[in-house]
């Protein structure tokens, strides 16, 4: 992306992608407090409005939406801020992809995005996520083709009562 739009102008767009796509919803003070705290770790895909940007961004107080690049898939990641076992190490906090664009490597493109940035930016010893053990594409994602494991299983870790596989992939090798 160029520097106009800003991810912050992007935030709306994310947060109705996750909204499309997923049951675990954010505020979006939350999508905020990521993108200045750790402005590194998060990225989007996104589709390029038809005939690209206007100059000027459009008429003061117009309907600047035409403007905007949509949002069709964001990863949300942080670093832990208070890690338990005491090593510094990055979160998946949440990645989707609309389903018109699925299947074309762009999830395992941002993460790999950020996981790289946790790396080289924090030098986290690990990244880890959770999620739905019904959840085969994300498993097949994050276990087959990025090499994630499965650290143990979190019993009714989801509001609506389903476990979570808490899984980790190391990052040291990328320092
Ligand atoms: N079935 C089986 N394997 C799959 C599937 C699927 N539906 N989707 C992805 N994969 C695996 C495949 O191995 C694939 O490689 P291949 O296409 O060469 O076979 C590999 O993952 C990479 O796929 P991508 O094209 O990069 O994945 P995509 O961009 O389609 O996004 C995602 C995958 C994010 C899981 C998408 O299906 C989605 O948004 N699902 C709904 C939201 C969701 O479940 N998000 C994850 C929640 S967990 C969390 O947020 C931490």
């Amino acid at each position: 992306l160029s520097s106009y739009p800003s991810y912050i102008d992007l935030l709306p767009s994310i947060q109705t992608c996750n909204i499309t796509n997923l049951p675990e919803n954010y505020f979006l003070k939350y999508y905020l407090y990521h993108a200045l705290t750790w402005p590194q770790l998060s990225f989007v895909a996104v589709v390029r409005p038809k005939g690209g940007y206007k100059a000027g961004g459009g008429k003061a107080g117009g309907d600047l939406s035409g403007q905007y690049p949509k949002v069709v898939g964001y990863v949300l990641a942080k670093m832990e801020e208070e890690p338990t076992d005491g090593m510094q190490h990055g979160h998946i906090t949440s990645l989707s992809v609309m389903r018109t664009h699925r299947r074309l490597g762009i999830a395992e493109r941002l993460m790999r995005m950020s996981q790289r940035a946790m790396a080289e930016s924090h030098r986290a010893n690990y990244v880890s996520l959770h999620v739905r053990v019904s959840n085969t594409a994300a498993l097949r994602l994050y276990r087959d083709t990025l090499g994630f494991e499965v650290e143990k299983i979190e019993s009714k870790y989801y509001a609506d009562g389903e476990d979570a596989y808490a899984m980790r992939l190391n990052l040291q090798t990328m320092w």
